[in-house]
């Protein structure tokens, strides 16, 4: 075994404000269907799906933030922020200190977690006077400076993640809040794809199933849309927050148990258990190195190679898919696509980084962003009404440091 560590990367981004004081403002849907991989449509039959690039705009594929995980990514997508910004840095919740560790349900109404001074895009709408909800989508079950999402739905430990019959009936429900209540924005949170990626892999024919029934809740989606009256007047992005990849297992690789070569006891005084694409330790001290600005992040990041799961001190770690691996990976890239009286027609653009949403979906808004490290410069082309949104632009770098851990046979 040769381990090879290969030092990363460098990225310099661009943050831009849109001043705009027009209120003639249409409403906002944003869907995110969780572990959608970026290519997931185009092994199934899906009408509704492709109909909405003739009706509307699809990117090539969309780039999620490091780390390409569930809370972490849907954070960025709802801030505009980095990770090391905002600090939602795990889906769970982990205090290095006492090694005390809350499971993803759990934190979803944990404020603490959640609420690191970034505020997310409902919270800034709300303040501009906008009227918004979250239904399940992650971080909408906390406060923000005290402050809570107008509506909220908090999904509940051990709730099915699958059911049709309840996805129609959400939708049904955010559209009566778009039509009967006036809402401006909602969020909407799937749990599929990324439970059947997980627990079969992404080329199971089971993920081909989600996706025709993901592709079907897309054609409720539309009608309903025209029997509530809001073709007009209601936008709808449709995106998740990272793809899937095939864990390489026995007898295609040779599993490497490293509790045989070094004692992760005492070797590690924090270690992660339950996530296998990267891991997260906390060396003793006097070992450590420093990464990103992140106060929450461990300071050693390990990203495995793509379909290699890092374990512990045992094989916890048994799915059949994965993701939380490089975002520059293809099988994490994810989707996007949009519709609406805001939006162009039969547009495929270029791929994109997921930070570019929120100043889109500010723009969309017709509100000022918070500060962020997006730029509507990338999305706006996908608008039809594309002028009238001065830009001024900061440029600022930063440097990403990541441990890549290469393991050759
Ligand atoms: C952000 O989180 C860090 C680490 O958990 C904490 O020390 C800090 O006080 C938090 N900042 C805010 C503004 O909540
Ligand atoms: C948010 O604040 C409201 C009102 O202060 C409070 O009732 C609620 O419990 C808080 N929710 C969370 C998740 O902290
Ligand atoms: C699916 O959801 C519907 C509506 O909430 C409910 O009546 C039904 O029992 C659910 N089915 C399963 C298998 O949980
Ligand atoms: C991201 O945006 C925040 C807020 O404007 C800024 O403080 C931070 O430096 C930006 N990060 C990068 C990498 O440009
Ligand atoms: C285009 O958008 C700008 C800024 O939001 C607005 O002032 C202008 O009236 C819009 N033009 C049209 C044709 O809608
Ligand atoms: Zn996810």
């Amino acid at each position: 075994m040769l381990q090879q560590l290969v030092l990363l990367s460098a990225a310099a981004c661009v943050a831009a404000k849109t001043l705009s004081n027009s209120i003639d403002r249409n409403k906002l849907l944003l869907i995110s269907f969780d572990g959608f991989r970026w290519d997931y449509d185009q092994d199934v039959d899906t009408p509704n799906l492709d109909q909405l690039v003739v009706d509307g705009v699809k990117a090539k594929y969309l780039t999620p933030p490091m780390l390409t995980m569930t809370s972490p990514s849907h954070f960025t997508t709802i801030t505009g922020r980095w990770v090391e910004d905002h600090e939602v840095v795990h889906n769970m919740m982990y205090d290095t200190e006492t090694n005390l560790k809350v499971p993803h349900k759990t934190t979803l109404t944990k404020s603490e977690w959640w609420d690191n001074g970034t505020l997310p895009l409902w919270i800034t709408a709300q303040d501009q006077g906008l009227k918004t909800a979250s239904f399940f989508f992650p971080g909408g079950g906390a406060n923000y400076s005290g402050q809570a999402v107008n509506r909220v739905v908090v999904q509940n430990s051990g709730h099915p993640d699958d059911n049709e019959t309840e996805w129609i009936q959400n939708i049904d429900k955010v559209m009566s809040w778009f039509s009967e209540e006036d809402f401006d924005f909602v969020a909407l949170y799937y749990g599929e794809p990324d439970n059947v990626g997980h627990a079969k892999g992404p080329n199971h024919p089971d993920r081909k199933k989600i996706i025709q029934q993901i592709d079907r809740t897309i054609g409720y989606l539309r009608r309903a849309i025209q029997q509530h009256g809001l073709t007009n007047s209601l936008n709808v992005i449709i995106t998740s927050d990272h793809g899937m990849t095939t864990i390489k297992k026995r007898p295609m690789v040779d599993e490497i148990i490293l509790n045989k070569y070094l004692n992760l006891i005492t070797l590690n005084s924090f270690e992660i258990l339950d996530y296998g694409g990267f891991g997260i330790l906390k060396p003793r001290p006097g070992k450590d190195f420093h990464l990103g600005k992140s106060q929450r992040l461990p300071p050693i990041v390990v990203i495995a190679d793509l379909g290699f799961n890092l374990n512990s001190r045992f094989i916890v770690y048994v799915n059949k898919g994965d993701h939380g691996f490089h975002n520059g990976e293809m099988d994490m890239k994810t989707i996007f696509r949009a519709f609406g009286p805001d939006f162009k027609k039969n547009l495929l653009t270029e791929a994109f980084d997921s930070i570019h949403i929120y100043p889109l979906m500010c723009r969309l808004l017709q509100i000022q962003p918070a500060p962020h490290n997006g730029s509507l410069a990338v999305t706006q082309e996908m608008l039809i009404n594309n002028s009238g949104s001065r830009s001024s632009v900061g440029v600022s770098g930063f440097l990403l440091l990541l441990l890549v851990f290469t393991m050759v046979y």
